[in-house]
């Protein structure tokens, strides 16, 4: 069936037609309206200018998407939406959107979490994967561990405990002049950097709990540049980018480890997503320890590891197949409180 995916949970507009069924998992389209160049002269994404920018994408990039696939409305099986969690005023604009179109025109409509929806674009990169496995999702606004057990079923065994590695990619990179986000462009500098030039703590908190810190690291990070500052030192910003890179690679390294092994007996695969997915230290990192572990490792191609309406298609697909449906009371939510 083909189900389109709409994403605006932040900073990019997506509209996407994906078919899946017994087999079959395909991305006809997948159009992306980024906002980028609009946020990078505040230095980070302005929620009130997301709305507005959403608004103004979304009924073109829906068309773009409905005709880059060669289909119309009626060939629609479901209509599958992010509604949480983001800014909620970005997450309305797709959510009244996907709901007018659903209900005048009568196609299913599917409430798609986020999160769910970067571990669903693993499916669409290995058409073989199946749960159980163990998804860590990087992003720039979450850092976190799942099992997933079946499709629709997953179970979070940790998390960052403030801000994520996206976060802190981008806010040191601010700090040493790259362009918003910054995460990109560190990946790059970190490859050119020396990794042990400066100490930075561990994101990974030293217990056996999984549970990451980044708001220490990136305030580490941050007053080395102060203090080379104040003191009229130049820091070498290759080898903070690969210091940095290092601490934060080494810390989720040691918690997925440590989730392999508390959950060896299900997970048998290890999945990476989300926007930092895209970090080529960290995708080297994981399938060097999943094939420590012997288990297959699976991460998203580089364009699907940022927001994307594929992933939300492909997620809304097994929430369809569950049988869940959203009505006309369907409303956003900025937190991660629901399925
Ligand atoms: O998943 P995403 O598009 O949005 C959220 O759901 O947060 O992730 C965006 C984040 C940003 O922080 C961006 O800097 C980061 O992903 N990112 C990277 C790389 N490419 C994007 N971080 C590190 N290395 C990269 N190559
Ligand atoms: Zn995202």
């Amino acid at each position: 069936m083909y189900i389109l995916g709409m994403e605006s949970s932040c900073d990019e507009t997506s509209a996407s037609v994906v078919e899946m069924g017994e087999g079959v998992r395909r991305i006809c389209s997948n159009v992306v309206a980024s906002q980028i160049d609009v946020h990078r002269l505040y230095g980070g994404v302005v929620p009130e200018i997301a709305s507005r920018a959403h608004i103004e994408a979304v009924s073109r990039i829906t068309r773009e998407a409905l005709d880059g696939a060669g289909i119309t409305l009626k060939d629609l099986g479901a209509i599958a939406v992010t509604t949480h969690p983001g800014l909620i005023g970005a997450l309305l604009v797709g959510v009244n959107f996907a709901k007018s179109l659903a209900f005048a025109n009568d196609i299913p409509l599917i409430s798609v979490n986020h999160i769910h929806g970067h571990i669903a674009a693993a499916y669409l990169t290995d058409p073989t994967l199946e749960p159980p496995f163990l998804a860590v999702v990087v992003s720039g606004g979450h850092t976190c561990l799942y099992l997933v057990e079946d499709h629709t079923t997953f179970t979070l065994l940790g998390g960052t405990r403030d801000d994520a590695a996206g976060e802190a990619f981008d806010k040191v990179g601010r700090e040493i002049g790259l362009p918003y986000p910054g995460g990109a462009a560190m990946d790059k500098l970190a490859t050119e950097g020396d990794p042990k030039a400066y100490k930075l703590p561990s994101c990974a908190i030293t217990s056996d709990e999984i549970a990451f810190s980044f708001s220490g690291l990136k305030t580490a990070a941050l007053n080395l540049l102060n203090t080379a500052k104040q003191k009229g030192e130049e820091i070498d910003r290759a080898n903070l980018a690969a210091s940095l890179t290092a601490s934060v690679v080494d810390g989720i390294v040691k918690k997925t480890g440590l989730a392999l092994s508390t959950t060896a007996a299900s997970a048998k695969t290890l999945v990476l997503a989300g926007g930092v997915a895209a970090n080529s230290h960290l995708r080297a990192a994981l399938a060097d320890l999943a094939k420590k572990r012997r288990i297959p490792f699976v991460v998203p191609e580089r364009g699907l590891c940022g927001d994307n309406g594929a992933m939300i298609a492909a997620a809304g697909y097994y929430d369809y197949l569950a049988g869940h449906r959203a009505d006309t009371s369907l409303n956003a939510s900025a937190l991660d409180d629901e399925d």
